[in-house]
């Protein structure tokens, strides 16, 4: 018995709002997307129901264009901003507007690897939505089989330095005089600058006053940047749905005709200049030249076989702790500023199930056991400093815990994401 365990369920517990959990008190005080979907794994260590109580709760959001929100608000907190009146979100509860990276399908998954016939009734309602939302992202967010994203908030990386060309050609004109509430419960220099925050809402008013019309949005916004995240997370997400459709007996041709577009589509991520996966700015056409722990979830879903492998030995063994966000050599990486550098754990275990996968059960285990040593050395953070492991951020965060408990542990038997179709 490890105490850190007993320390990750009781922050579960403590997040845990009834039937959905936060990110952290204060700083994220509501149900966060892909937050959820690990919480939800992370649940799943000792309390299978209440996991999926927590993704049920999650897609009650969801948007009649199939869209899963990003953000919802079930009870207004004034401890963040911006809050529901700012987002105007359309669908059935108080939302923002955007989505963010689709790992639900993988989890729901797994989870029902962990007692099939236990969770029959509740997969076969979820695989219909999962479809839904998959769709959406592919008719309004698929540029030739690469997905987009129209808010870096989508892809959870919200500062990360590949926005910062997307960003410079935006002026956020129109934007109101506002109060940010992050700085209040972080540190400044942890956080993003208020240079990006300007854009974050300018981007959100443009949703916001066209009432989310995605074909208006796709014709006139200035932010529409392919992503590692998303490309790589919906095709991973894709193959388990197709798992579980085949399984229920449910239609496959548009799945796997999604599969198709998006194994071929990725390539456009494929920057030859730097040797990577990056993202692709589609309103100028141009890379943006930026290694991040993004680019290393290729093998998660299953493409572009080793072509990174060189790239990954370089980072790892350039920090103590991995994977940075962004990679040390870039010219624009921060240790300690959010998604510029810090390690995020859950990335790592996307990271390393695609590893596994791929063969490389040497460098998974090395990534999951150094997963467990920043957490030990940092606590439950929300990131860390890949120099020291010191924590960064927010404290007491679920997906940490989540993390922690579905994977990084040596005593918990854990989640394990059936290996892809
Ligand atoms: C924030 O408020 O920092 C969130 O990342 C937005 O999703």
């Amino acid at each position: 018995m490890d105490d850190l365990d007993e320390q990750a369920r009781a922050i579960l517990k403590g997040n845990d709002r009834g039937g959905y959990t936060v990110p952290t008190g204060g700083l994220y005080p509501y149900q966060w997307n892909w937050d959820s979907v690990f919480a939800a794994a992370g649940f799943a260590e000792h309390d299978l129901s209440r996991a999926w109580e927590e993704i049920e709760t999650l897609f009650s959001g969801q948007w009649s264009t199939g869209m899963v929100p990003h953000i919802i608000f079930h009870k207004v907190d004034p401890s963040y901003f911006p809050g529901p009146d700012i987002w105007g979100g359309v669908g059935p509860l108080p939302s923002s507007g955007i989505s963010q990276p689709p790992i639900a399908a993988t989890f729901i998954r797994a989870l029902h690897a962990l007692d099939p016939e236990g969770s029959e009734a509740r997969v076969r309602a979820l695989i219909p939505r999962l479809r839904d939302w998959h769709r959406w992202f592919f008719d309004w967010r698929g540029e030739g089989g690469a997905i987009c994203v129209s808010h870096p908030w989508e892809t959870g990386r919200d500062n990360c330095p590949d926005w910062d060309g997307p960003f410079a050609n935006i002026q956020p004109e129109g934007v109101e005089q506002y109060y940010r509430r992050d700085t209040t419960h972080v540190k400044e220099d942890e956080r993003p600058r208020s240079y990006d925050y300007d854009r974050y809402l300018y981007l959100v008013k443009l949703g916001h006053d066209c009432g989310w019309d995605e074909a208006h949005l796709k014709e006139v916004s200035p932010f529409r940047v392919a992503d590692p995240t998303m490309t790589f997370t919906l095709l991973r997400a894709n193959r388990d749905l197709l798992a579980l459709s085949q399984a229920f007996g449910e239609p496959t041709d548009e799945i796997e005709g999604w599969i198709a577009a998006i194994e071929a589509g990725s390539e456009q991520l494929w920057n030859p200049e730097i040797g990577a996966y990056d993202c692709l700015d589609m309103r100028t056409g141009e890379h943006t030249g930026v290694i991040s722990s993004a680019s290393f979830l290729h093998w998660f879903a299953g493409v572009g076989e080793d072509r990174m492998l060189a790239h990954y030995d370089r980072i790892t063994s350039d920090v103590r702790f991995s994977m940075p966000s962004t990679d040390p050599a870039h010219p624009q990486y921060e240790p300690r500023r959010y998604w510029r550098g810090p390690v995020w754990g859950m990335m790592n275990w996307l990271i390393a199930t695609g590893l596994h996968e791929a063969g490389h059960e040497d460098r998974a285990e090395a990534l999951r056991l150094n997963t467990a040593e920043v957490i030990r050395t940092g606590g439950f953070a929300e990131y860390f400093d890949p120099r020291d492991g010191s924590p960064a951020g927010g404290r007491n965060f679920t997906w940490t815990a989540a993390t922690w408990l579905g994977w990084a542990s040596p005593n918990t038997k854990g989640i394990t994401c059936p290996v892809s179709s």
